[in-house]
């Protein structure tokens, strides 16, 4: 995997910007553990945005991300202070980056949209972009429709940028499988929910531990945001209702602001306690240096294992 070749990081994985959890004290936490750390700005506006860069500036010297939400109604100023923050790289979401990349790049940005199929991947592409993290379906949070076995590969026929796998990696033998599929580096969000350091809600961490894949479900599919989440009481109702045939609005009263309810409070009834399916793979709570080099140890035995049986045969 060349990723931390890219972006001058020590492993090729990059920590998924996360709404109202990734700020800047995390982000450079993740970033100097050798990974690359990314604050999630989808819930702040400029000023936010610029204290929590100079909080993972104060905090580490070595190269961080912002993910930016291109729906977010504050971006046009966003976008002028990741420039004036010297913000080495930007991941996209929830729209068109376009306008935005020559800026960013005057200015050394490197740029990856996240993406859900090849299409999109094709015209980041021709937009001049960095390289896509194309996204499947296991992830936890938004998630489009193409799961990561399909998407990877798809997407490595059609672009000849780097393409970085998210969606259901939580493990080397993952992280491996990526990289066959056509993958230079990884984007982890779940995972990294289940560190020491992540700025959740114990309830929220104690969830993760507790749930199974079983416990996990998609709500939304009928208002064009479909979203992967732990089953609560709110996710019951919201299912109720969506499938009473209730429009976008009406079943908006459930999420809207509940993420910031599982994330601050805990809100075991309310919340939405957001996760991938990898979920069933996390069974404890650990610092985020211990997974990230446990995540590599186990790549590097699985890829040694495969060279041997190659030899074997030989
Ligand atoms: C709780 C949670 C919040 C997320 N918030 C965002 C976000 O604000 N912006 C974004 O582009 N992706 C977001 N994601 C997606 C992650 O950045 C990442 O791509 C994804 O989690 C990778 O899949 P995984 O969960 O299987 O590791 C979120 C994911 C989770 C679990």
């Amino acid at each position: 995997m060349k990723l931390d070749k890219i972006l001058g990081i020590e492993y090729p994985i990059i920590q998924g910007g996360m709404a109202h959890i990734s700020d800047g004290k995390f982000a450079a936490k993740v970033s100097e553990a050798g990974a690359l750390g990314v604050i999630g700005s989808g819930s702040m506006n400029g000023e936010e945005l610029k204290k929590q860069i100079q909080i993972c500036k104060s905090l580490t010297r070595k190269p961080f991300g912002v993910n930016l939400l291109l729906l977010n109604p504050h971006i046009d100023q966003m976008a002028e202070i990741v420039i004036e923050e010297k913000v080495p790289v930007i991941t996209t979401g929830a729209g068109s980056p376009s306008k935005y990349i020559d800026s960013w790049h005057k200015a050394n940005i490197k740029i990856f949209p996240v993406v859900p199929n090849p299409t999109l991947a094709m015209r980041m592409e021709k937009y001049g972009v960095d390289g896509v993290i194309v996204e499947g379906n296991e992830a936890g949070g938004h998630i489009g429709d193409m799961t990561s076995m399909t998407l990877i590969p798809q997407t490595k026929d059609r672009v000849s940028i780097p393409i970085i796998a998210a969606g259901g990696i939580a493990s080397g033998r993952q992280m491996l499988a990526a990289k066959v599929l056509g993958a230079t580096g990884v984007q982890i969000g779940t995972l990294f929910l289940s560190s020491t350091e992540c700025p959740i809600h114990e309830e929220y961490k104690n969830l993760l531990i507790k749930s199974k894949y079983n416990n996990i479900t998609i709500i939304g599919n009928t208002t064009g945001l479909p979203m992967r989440l732990i089953k609560n009481n709110m996710v019951r109702d919201y299912i109720k209702e969506e499938k009473q045939g209730k429009d976008k609005m009406e079943l908006e009263k459930y999420t809207l602001g509940a993420l910031k309810l599982a994330v601050e409070l805990g809100d075991l009834k309310k919340g939405s306690f957001m996760a991938g399916l990898t979920l069933t793979q996390i069974e404890d709570i650990k610092p985020i240096k211990e997974i990230i080099e446990g995540l590599m140890k186990e790549y590097e035995e699985e890829l040694e294992k495969i060279y041997y049986e190659i030899e074997d045969k030989e």
